[in-house]
């Protein structure tokens, strides 16, 4: 082996750094994700390296803001989860399992962004001009201000942005980048992380703003996109069930707004179209009358949803009770299940139960307590809620109903949405009083909550 060089093995899906090789990996307790890599000693990789005049600290009030404006993608939902649009310099990343839309909602902003006179450069490592012309045609019209490239050679990206100077660039994916200076293979730890390197100093040096695509893997065959989640400025993860058609964004991390926020899209047959009202998709197809159904209302960021929870109780034929829960904790569920059983006596001890959130979403609000405990009153007894009452509300140990946070928001939404009744905590409803048309009923404990079942 050349002088100088080391042997390190990488955890692929989190970037744990070992000298020996391990079954489970320290940090993230993976199985089998360690892989053998060869590092070069570091070159100066640090982000100001190249910098050479002296630098001379500055107070806050000496730093220019005027530069500092954002870049809107004019796609809605996009724009709320970055916190409002782009932020010149800035590295984006978005993940997500292959084929669930990363490049397609890239190449959606470039249309948007190259119409709005920016000049745009789409990298490419993983499809050909000609695969993008056919995702293009199906997405709509592009103008010249948007230039293709496919390159995976970091060295002639560097060069070409250097000339080019874009405002912002897109590069599809990260995992196929390889830098000549590191001999490990491209979508390895090493590879991945100093292909992230050089592009940060781009976009810092620059000033163009870069959304990086990383792919989600499960057979640890290349790096995720955890290893480079704390380079980043923003992470940004696309989820949704394959086999539905909706696909929500959401903000893991955000160096220039909050964190909580989501965004909801809908995969059509000309790309992704921008769901503006998420509470009627979610409740669309839900059955009336049914027992164990109930609509609950979470906020997500700044937005509140409606979405329906469903469960299903049923006498258990063996000995053990069976419980699954879908898109809630399933400790939850099971806490849950035990309060209603020691504070509102029901015999719940030999009975199966499931409850399903619908829609693929994943919930964990402690304001939809109260809904999941009144799908199960309903279905254990076989009576359905009227399917015009929201629900809401936190449920502690001794059966007591909590208030919650941005209460006024959730009602407002339910009134948007055509509800007549509202079962919230009664310590929320004092606030609320006097401002909506919409029945209120305060509950302060689950015993008052199941008089509506
Ligand atoms: P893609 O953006 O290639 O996924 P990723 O880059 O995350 O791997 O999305 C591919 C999927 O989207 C594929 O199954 C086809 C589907 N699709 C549509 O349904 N409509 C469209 O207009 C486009 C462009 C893709
Ligand atoms: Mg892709």
């Amino acid at each position: 082996m050349a002088k100088g060089k080391k042997i390190v093995f990488y955890c692929q899906n989190c970037g744990y750094e070992s000298s020996k090789w391990m079954g489970q990996c320290p940090g993230c307790r993976e199985w089998n994700s360690f892989v053998e890599e060869t590092v070069s000693p570091q070159k100066s990789g640090s982000l100001y390296a190249s910098r050479k005049e002296k630098q001379t600290p500055v107070s806050l009030s000496g730093i220019d803001m005027d530069k500092e404006e954002r870049m809107l993608t004019h796609i809605g939902e996009l724009d709320r989860v970055l916190g409002g649009g782009i932020v010149p310099g800035s590295l984006v990343l978005v993940g997500g399992d292959p084929g669930i839309g990363k490049s397609t909602l890239l190449l959606q902003v470039c249309r948007k962004l190259s119409k709005d006179q920016r000049s745009v450069l789409y990298i490419s490592g993983e499809e050909s001009l000609r695969q993008i012309k056919m995702r293009a045609k199906r997405i709509g019209e592009f103008n010249e201000n948007l230039k293709l490239l496919c390159e995976t050679n970091l060295g002639t990206i560097k060069a070409v942005i250097e000339e080019m100077r874009p405002d912002v660039v897109m590069i599809d994916s990260i995992q196929t980048m390889y830098d000549e200076e590191i001999s490990s293979a491209p979508g390895s730890v090493s590879q991945v992380r100093e292909s992230t390197n050089v592009l940060m100093q781009l976009a810092k040096g620059l000033g163009v703003m870069i959304f990086i695509v990383g792919h989600v893997t499960k057979d640890g065959n290349v790096a995720g996109p955890r290893v480079l989640e704390h380079m980043v400025d923003t992470v940004l993860y696309f989820e949704g069930d394959r086999h539905a058609s909706y696909r929500l964004l959401r903000g893991v991390k955000n160096r220039f707004g909050s964190t909580n926020e989501i965004g909801v899209f809908e995969m059509q047959d000309k790309g992704l179209e921008e769901v503006k009202n998420p509470s009627q998709v979610m409740l669309s197809g839900r059955p009336l009358d049914a027992s164990g159904s109930v609509v609950v209302c979470s906020v997500e960021g700044t937005r509140p949803i409606l979405i329906e929870i469903q469960a299903l109780v049923t006498q258990t034929n063996f000995g053990l009770p069976r419980r699954t829960s879908v898109g809630i904790d399933y400790n939850r569920v099971n806490l849950l299940m035990a309060i209603l059983e020691k504070r509102a006596g029901l015999q719940l001890g030999n009975c199966d139960a499931y409850v399903n959130l619908a829609g693929g979403m994943k919930l964990g609000e402690p304001a939809i307590d109260l809904g999941i405990v009144l799908s199960i009153v309903s279905s254990y007894k076989n009576r359905a809620v009227d399917p015009n009452t929201l629900i809401f509300g936190e449920v502690g140990l001794s059966g007591e109903v909590r208030g919650v946070s941005m209460a006024e928001q959730r009602v407002k939404e339910a009134e948007k949405m055509g509800f007549t009744t509202c079962i919230l905590p009664q310590t929320n409803l004092e606030a609320l009083k006097g401002k909506f048309k919409i029945h209120l009923a305060g509950v302060s404990n689950i015993r008052e909550s199941m008089n509506y079942v």
